[in-house]
């Protein structure tokens, strides 16, 4: 009989990212002005046909980026986007029907995962008010627990934790033999950061990705950042060749052109403080801002406001609906300041 796994077979799953050409995309956290045109063509002007005809080698882009870090290459796995290297913690840490928390809402590939490989995975929620208690995290910490996912800063909420907070869940965690898996994909825009427990302790993985403040998520590229013996674990799952010549091409140049990451998180900041400013001026409920995204409490209908959006004004949010007190509400990507006049001269129009 031809078989088909029925944990696939049921598996929902969203396509919807090839239609979205010709849109302003504040929808998925990218940014929407990307690096800038002369970056990209310099990056490029060295590519030869040796370069695209051979398997990408990492070794060199990694020593990069451990140097970066300050840490050795040892502490770290390349992936193609950190969604893949969410995907092999899980794998590799996690048993069938085995027990993995983490808060809602969040990043929905966990529980995707999750489901695609049968393990429980048990939601801790926010609060009303849309705060979250780290003793419910804790409380949520059973026996049979095999892993944590926390992130920093959330998203779409973008709270955060405290030094005090993490250690607190660190040490129920570590009494309890459960591993923590930190997805920092927003670092950068929240420069506080728990890599220290993934590089000088064990069971604690970070996630980073390059796909956000780094503007390459047309690239893909991620990595997890762990212990060595972890992350011996988490390169065995990987594709062969899993990372792309030209993602850590340009990653490299990102991270070693003085000022570039300095000037792509000043843009975003100009950005970030204009959007602000518009949503209380015109007497916004919001919340989330330590990402490159905010969550808006409209006044109007949240889904209506989506859909005109991109029927009318061509730009592209996204909502999520009963968030606490902020109900239906919209999640939009925070970029240059260009595009959040767009968007606000947009909302300002359709939500009244
Ligand atoms: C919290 C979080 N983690 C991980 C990812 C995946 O990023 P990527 O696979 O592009 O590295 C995203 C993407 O939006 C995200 O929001």
């Amino acid at each position: 009989m031809y078989y088909l796994d029925p944990k696939v077979e049921n598996l929902y799953r969203i396509f919807d990212q090839n239609e979205r050409k010709d849109y302003l995309r504040l929808d998925l956290n990218e940014n929407p002005g990307g690096l800038p045109q002369e970056f990209i063509e310099k990056v490029l002007s060295d590519v030869t046909p040796q370069f695209v005809a051979q398997y990408p080698e990492t070794l060199h882009f990694t020593e990069v980026l451990a140097e970066y870090l300050h840490t050795d290459i040892s502490h770290l796995c390349l992936v193609n986007g950190s969604a893949e290297g969410i995907r092999y913690i899980i794998q590799a840490f996690t048993s069938e029907n085995g027990r993995i928390v983490g808060v809602v809402p969040s990043y929905f590939m966990f529980q995707i995962y999750s489901e695609m490989y049968g393990r429980e995975f048990v939601k801790v929620p926010y609060n009303d008010d849309l705060s979250m208690d780290v003793q419910n995290i804790i409380d949520a910490l059973t026996d049979d627990t095999q892993l944590l996912i926390l992130l920093n800063p959330n998203n779409p909420m973008g709270n955060v934790y405290s030094d005090e907070e993490f250690e607190r869940i660190l040490k129920v965690a570590q009494e309890k033999q459960i591993n923590i898996l930190i997805d920092e994909a927003y670092h950068y825009f929240y420069p506080k950061t728990f890599i220290k427990y993934a590089l000088e302790g064990e069971h604690v993985f970070v996630t980073r990705t390059f796909s956000k403040l780094f503007s390459m998520a047309g690239c893909r590229l991620g990595y997890v950042a762990g212990c060595p013996d972890g992350i011996k674990m988490v390169q065995k799952l990987c594709t062969p060749h899993n990372t792309n010549a030209f993602a850590m091409k340009f990653a490299e140049a990102v991270l070693t052109t003085p000022g570039m990451l300095d000037s792509l998180i000043q843009n975003f900041e100009i950005g970030r403080k204009y959007l602000i400013n518009w949503l209380d001026s015109d007497g916004y409920q919001h919340k989330g801002e330590a990402g490159n995204f905010i969550f808006i409490k409209p006044k109007t209908d949240a889904q209506t406001i989506v859909d005109r959006m991109k029927a009318e004004k061509k730009i592209l949010i996204k909502t999520y609906p009963n968030v606490g007190e902020f109900g239906n509400c919209l999640r939009v990507s925070i970029g240059e300041q260009k595009y959040m006049e767009q968007f606000t001269a947009a909302l300002g129009e359709l939500d009244k």
